[in-house]
């Protein structure tokens, strides 16, 4: 990718209060600021839980923080009559990029290789950069993915990476089949074991869900990152 951007994008999952948001972007905002550094080699996003998403977008605004916002989930079906799902549009307000795919979804939420692509084409539609999670290098992936995801269930929030050899060989061989696709690392991402990851040759970023919801652990995460 030569010099093209590293991708540092937090799922904070199904945790916090608003209380706890604010907390994370003052904390956050202080660390970012006192530092005096762009961080212009890289994206940074951090994925909320719905319901927290406006108030990222405001927080992110107040502080002046160069980090986009992101959701975790997306409904398959436009606006309408589909009690308790949030559409890509109403997304669309307030985040640049959402998740789809995750392996909490497919396991607690049975979906499967025809909803996610429904989701997929509800969130093109509305020009969300798409985070699409995969299992595995056989793992179905919908047209048009502009960012892909590695994270082997194994190594989600078990303290258990996959190792960075064989994570770049599934990223080459996905990039075989994707060329154009972002290819992110996910499982265990701490700011200990980053640069290994964005030391590869196909991988382009990473996917910390429980470092991410430590302001600290994330900075930490963000500036090893940065020095690759
Ligand atoms: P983890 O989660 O960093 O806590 O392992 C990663 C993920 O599920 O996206």
């Amino acid at each position: 990718m030569g010099n093209a951007k590293k991708y540092i994008v937090g799922n904070w999952k199904s945790n916090k209060n608003s209380g706890e948001v604010e907390v994370w972007f003052k904390q956050f905002a202080r660390l970012f600021q006192e530092s005096r550094t762009k961080f212009d080699n890289l994206e940074i996003a951090v994925c909320s839980p719905y319901i927290y998403l406006p108030l990222v977008g405001k927080l992110q605004k107040e502080y002046n923080l160069p980090i986009k916002i992101g959701a975790q989930d997306v409904s398959p079906f436009p606006n309408g009559a589909y009690t308790g799902a949030v559409s890509a549009s109403q997304i669309a307000e307030f985040a640049q990029y959402v998740i789809i795919g995750h392996s909490e979804r497919r396991l607690n939420f049975h979906e499967d290789d025809k909803e996610l692509s429904e989701k997929v084409k509800r969130a093109k539609e509305q020009n969300l950069g798409v985070i699409f999670c995969i299992q595995n290098q056989n793992t179905f992936v919908p047209q048009d993915v502009q960012i892909i995801a590695y994270e082997p269930v194994w190594a989600i929030g078990t303290g258990k990476t996959d190792t960075p050899e064989n994570a770049d060989k599934v990223a080459a061989i996905v990039k075989e089949k994707y060329p154009d696709a972002v290819l992110l690392y996910g499982g265990s991402v701490s700011s200990e074991n980053v640069q290994n990851f964005l030391k590869t040759a196909h991988i382009d970023g990473v996917l910390p869900g429980g470092a991410s919801l430590d302001p600290q652990k994330f900075w930490e995460i963000v500036v090893n990152a940065s020095k690759i």
